[in-house]
């Protein structure tokens, strides 16, 4: 069974939308879906007083409707009773500002008595729904991230670091604090990062970001074996989420959930918006090695910058079913129907504020004939012969002040490298340094990709270096390899981690203002980012052109063992990286999903399925990889078919 269906939220509705609701469930063919994810002050209105009439009420109705229910524990959202009585459960901020309700997420994960009132709720709900018919995963929280600079925070993080550095020599050494007389001569004197009077020690700021990840995983892990010891029988997740603001370091977290669930909003109108769902996806299918599920988008909505943009005719079904032919086990969304009021009353909804008689409502039920028909063949895995590396650390050590650029962007730097290789039409995978395993990972791929990898461990440098020896293609961006994994800079020149894999050594940084460039000697412009770079042992295949650097390597090939490694100093333009890097991909020998396609169709295998999407205006001629059939509507394929503007056909081979 595929998943389809959204955030669900009876109790902002009387039972009569209730009845309607499961009905328009049942006609879109909606087979899941999260419910009370925002519900603790309906299940407990004051302090240990439940009301589950409602709750068992809904989920009986349901069941009998044939939907299946991801139960959520309400935790993201502790009700204003709980302000009132633990004053001290509530985040407060980096400048010393204690947060109040009457938003959500408004809680401190290391408060005792907000894990207290978690792990009762919690309790509560396995032990009522444990064994509900309709039960079929367990949604704990929402989102985690919520961060917290409070004192209990501060007791919190000083156990973690006593755990972490052992003593506080070595903590003193880790963070460099010989610099700026921040030397400790006790645990009790070590603060979460607060507002002070310049830049703060970034190696403090980096094991407060580890910290709160940690700590936010703890609080996961506890409500998740309570669940599974009230039903082993039922999965648990959480809804992980792609975001700046994200305090949660993903790559960790996935081997603690049973499914990895991702929330996942594109935010481009134009045709980035594609790459952004195709970008999405793959990260969440590295975060799961496999199968995953798309837990929330929006129905019919991006948010771009200052504006609700509606999707086009076709786009939601476009988009719900890149994140499907890209590993998803179907398609939820926020939500299932558009509330009258409360903070996001505009946000989209597979039931509008207009109704069913709408037309996002009639596409989600053309989506969902779509998912039941693919559901039997949708399960193969998606292969991929190349990877990107996605590091959450080397992210947090880029986003401080006192770095060499103020415009140095650890997504985006990832997004470029995916985005380039996902316009040549190349399956990309995500690699994650640091995670368990990562070295066995490497082997399954012929080309990796380190955009701004700034910290790495010597063993993780080792597998980079062995996989190259081994016959790999590597290819390093700028920024990588920089620093140890306390974010102390490695010594002798960058990227002090890879020199030697790399046969270069980097005297100089030389970051570029934005809007200028610098020529390369074939012709390409670097953009913001240039540096002195000295060969040792690799070969120069492009060359700085302008500045002072005129004639330096710019572009570096290094053979090591059976390998290749790629040094690519400059910041590039899309077009010109493309290039580089189809130049490698081929060296490879690893080859497009379908090669020859419009540029406006966008081709992913998964399993015996191949999705051709066309996001383009005009019909598209693809050719077919052999004879099969249109597994959305059963007519037979052969030589080459003509995928609609805006639509999706998918083949399924003999
Ligand atoms: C998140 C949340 C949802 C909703 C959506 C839309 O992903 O989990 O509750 O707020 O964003 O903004």
């Amino acid at each position: 069974m595929l998943f389809f269906g959204g955030d669900y939220n009876p109790e902002q509705w009387s039972e009569e939308v209730w009845a309607e609701d499961v009905a328009l469930m049942r006609q879109a063919g909606v087979t899941m879906v999260s419910l009370g994810v925002f519900a603790w002050s309906h299940l407990e209105p004051e302090e240990g007083r439940f009301e589950f009439g409602w709750l068992d009420r809904i989920m009986d109705r349901l069941h009998e409707g044939g939907i299946r229910v991801a139960l959520a524990t309400p935790t993201a959202s502790p009700p204003p009773w709980f302000t009132l009585a633990h004053p001290e459960g509530l985040p407060v901020t980096a400048d010393g500002v204690r947060l109040t309700h009457g938003s959500r997420d408004t809680y401190c994960v290391s408060a005792p008595a907000y894990r207290a009132a978690a792990r009762r709720i919690a309790t509560e709900l396995a032990g009522r729904y444990a064994r509900h018919p309709a039960l079929a995963l367990w949604h704990v929280h929402n989102e985690y991230g919520t961060d917290c600079r409070c004192d209990l925070t501060a007791s919190a993080f000083r156990s973690w670091l006593q755990k972490k550095h052992g003593d506080l020599d070595t903590l003193n050494e880790s963070w460099t604090t010989a610099f700026w007389s921040q030397r400790y001569s006790e645990w009790a004197q070590i603060m979460p990062p607060r507002a002070t009077q310049y830049l703060p020690n970034p190696a403090h700021v980096l094991d407060f970001r580890r910290f709160l990840s940690d700590e936010l995983l703890a609080a996961f892990a506890e409500q998740r074996d309570l669940l599974r010891a009230a039903g082993p029988q039922v999965p648990v997740t959480t809804n992980f989420v792609q975001g700046g603001w994200v305090s949660v370091d993903h790559a960790r977290w996935a081997s603690e959930v049973d499914l990895v669930a991702v929330d996942h909003y594109p935010a481009a109108a134009d045709a980035e918006g594609e790459a952004e769902t195709a970008f999405g996806a793959d990260l969440a299918r590295g975060w799961a090695g496999g199968e995953w599920l798309l837990m929330e988008t929006a129905p019919n909505l991006i948010y771009t910058p200052g504006r609700m943009h509606a999707k086009e005719p076709g786009r939601l079904t476009r988009h719900s079913l890149n994140y499907v032919a890209r590993g998803s086990r179907g398609a939820m969304y926020f939500q299932w129907r558009q509330p009258r009021g409360g903070a996001e009353l505009f946000h989209s909804a597979l039931v509008p504020h207009a109704g069913p008689d709408s037309p996002v409502f009639r596409e989600a039920v053309g989506l969902g004939r779509a998912l039941r028909t693919l559901a039997p063949y949708a399960g193969g895995p998606v292969d991929a012969r190349v990877a990107v590396s996605w590091d959450a650390p080397s992210w947090w050590a880029l986003q401080g002040g006192g770095l060499p650029a103020a415009d140095i962007d650890y997504p985006a730097a990832v997004r470029q490298v995916h985005r380039a290789l996902y316009r040549s039409g190349v399956a990309t995978d995500f690699v994650f340094p640091g995670q368990e395993g990562f070295e066995a990972r490497l082997a399954a791929y012929r080309v990796v990709f380190l955009p701004h990898l700034f910290l790495v461990s010597d063993e993780d440098a080792a597998a980079l270096r062995d996989f190259v020896a081994g016959g790999g293609h590597l290819v390093v961006g700028h920024l990588s390899g920089i620093a140890d994994l306390a974010g102390r800079i490695r010594l002798g020149g960058y990227p002090g981690a890879f020199r030697d894999v790399l046969g270069v050594r980097v005297v100089e940084w030389r970051p570029l203002a934005p809007g200028t460039t610098i020529a390369l000697d074939n012709g390409d412009q670097g953009i913001r980012w240039s540096e002195r770079v000295e060969t040792a042992g690799a070969e120069t295949v492009v060359r700085y052109a302008g500045d002072v650097l005129a004639g330096a390597p710019a572009i570096t090939r290094n053979r090591l063992g059976d390998g290749v490694a790629w040094y690519v100093s400059p910041g590039l333009g899309d077009d010109d990286l493309r290039r580089l890097l189809d130049r490698v991909t081929a060296e490879a020998g690893v080859a497009p999903v379908l090669p020859g396609l419009p540029p406006e169709v966008e081709a992913v295998r998964r399993g015996d399925l191949l999705f051709l999407f066309n996001h383009g205006a005009t019909p598209e001629i693809v050719p077919l990889p052999g004879p099969g059939t249109d597994a959305l509507t059963g007519r037979a394929l052969s030589g080459a078919v003509t995928v609609q503007p805006g639509g999706v056909t998918v083949w399924r081979g003999e």
